[in-house]
């Protein structure tokens, strides 16, 4: 039994990725869900029906001056993240985000603004970030002991069909915000700062060689990071053999990741250097207990830390590095120019939104 009540959570935007946050939520003891939003009242209804019937509300605002919710889950498109996140935490609740968490850096940090003067947490869900390799790897990176981080590829190559960009909130950049990089490529890369830290440049390219958007079907771009590692990064909505993978050649070892929504350990090798004594590469051996990862162990540190008055997990936290890295590649493609932490937050206007050139190789 949890030494604390369960907090009372509800969630906006009854859709597809809102049935991750409902079986978390079912699976962490920390937390009730009683409550869920939609604007389409019978797909709340029908979801309330999935989940162990939670009252259902039409609008945020009839949910709020309910007064019966602890924590918001904010599952609706990008659009509304911001408005919504801002008015929940102003209502002195916590939230729990999916990403993007904004279409904006601007937005993103009104949100960060607006849980710091409420004295409420925010945590932007990147579930990527979890399982016990994950956490083994960056333990071994931030020790040292696979030596220097030097080059990194990270990958995030997946299938979109015209259908998918024909969803109404897709393919615009007034409610999508960005292309696949910042809507698909956004979970590598946020994996790979997660493990290698602070960025200092981003040179990047946006193309759209295939699909009807307003945006990018792939990006391309190089990172370097403050710790000296520089990673190549290609993200595409047009590849039929879909992967995300991240590599990263340390001097000691080559470390990689090759999965497609989620990773267990099967997905991670850690490959020493020839030079590396055995007994010590023995010791980078993956821990005996296996964690995927995945909403449910996210939704449940977050809960662990918010009933216990804990500052977040570093899981939860930082949303703002990989939007920064990703709103970089925008406005480098937009430039031509190398972004650097200084310059990006000199470029007002990709602050405000993403919208980019584009480079068009469609063929007839
Ligand atoms: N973490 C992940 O792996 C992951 C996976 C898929 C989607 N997502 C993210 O989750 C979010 C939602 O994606 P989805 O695929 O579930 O979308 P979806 O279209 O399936 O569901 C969105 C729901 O929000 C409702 N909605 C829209 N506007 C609303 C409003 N103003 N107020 C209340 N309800 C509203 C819609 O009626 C719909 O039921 C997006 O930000 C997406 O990027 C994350």
């Amino acid at each position: 039994m949890p030494e604390h009540a369960p907090l009372r959570a509800a969630i906006i935007g009854t859709g597809a990725i809102a049935n991750a946050h409902a079986a978390a939520l079912a699976a962490t003891p920390d937390a009730e869900l009683v409550a869920v939003v939609d604007r389409d009242p019978a797909f709340a209804r029908a979801f309330a029906e999935r989940w162990g019937d939670p009252a259902t509300f039409d609008s945020l605002d009839a949910l709020l001056a309910s007064g019966t919710v602890d924590v918001l889950h904010v599952c609706t498109p990008p659009g509304v993240h911001a408005e919504q996140a801002i008015a929940a935490l102003d209502a002195g609740l916590h939230v729990v985000c999916e990403k993007p968490a904004a279409l904006s850096l601007d937005e993103l940090d009104a949100m960060t603004d607006a849980a710091a003067r409420n004295d409420r947490r925010l945590a932007v869900v990147f579930q990527q970030r979890t399982g016990s390799a994950a956490a083994h790897v960056r333990g071994l990176l931030d020790s040292g002991a696979l030596g220097r981080p030097l080059v990194a590829t990270c990958q995030t190559l997946w299938f979109r069909d015209p259908a998918y960009f024909a969803v109404p909130w897709r393919g615009k950049w007034a409610t999508e915000g960005g292309g696949p990089t910042l809507g698909l490529g956004i979970h590598q890369i946020d994996l790979l700062a997660w493990l290698l830290g602070d960025w200092a440049s981003v040179q990047g390219q946006l193309w759209r060689l295939a699909r009807e958007t307003q945006m990018e079907d792939v990006s391309t771009a190089v990172i370097a990071f403050a710790g000296g590692t520089v990673a190549s990064v290609v993200t595409s909505a047009l590849s039929p053999r879909e992967t995300s993978s991240i590599r990263i050649d340390t001097e000691r070892a080559t470390v990689t990741v090759d999965h497609l929504y989620g990773h267990g350990h099967e997905h991670w090798r850690i490959t020493p250097a020839p030079h590396v004594d055995p007994d010590l590469a023995a010791a980078w051996a993956l821990p005996e207990v296996e964690e995927a990862s995945g909403h449910d162990p996210l939704v449940r540190d977050i809960y662990a830390a918010l009933v216990s008055g804990r500052p977040l997990p570093s899981t939860a936290t930082d949303a703002a590095r990989s939007f920064e890295i990703v709103t970089a590649i925008y406005s480098s493609a937009a430039s031509g120019a190398m972004v650097t932490p200084d310059t990006l937050r000199r470029d007002l206007d990709r602050l405000r939104s993403l919208e980019s050139p584009i480079t068009d190789l469609r063929r007839a």
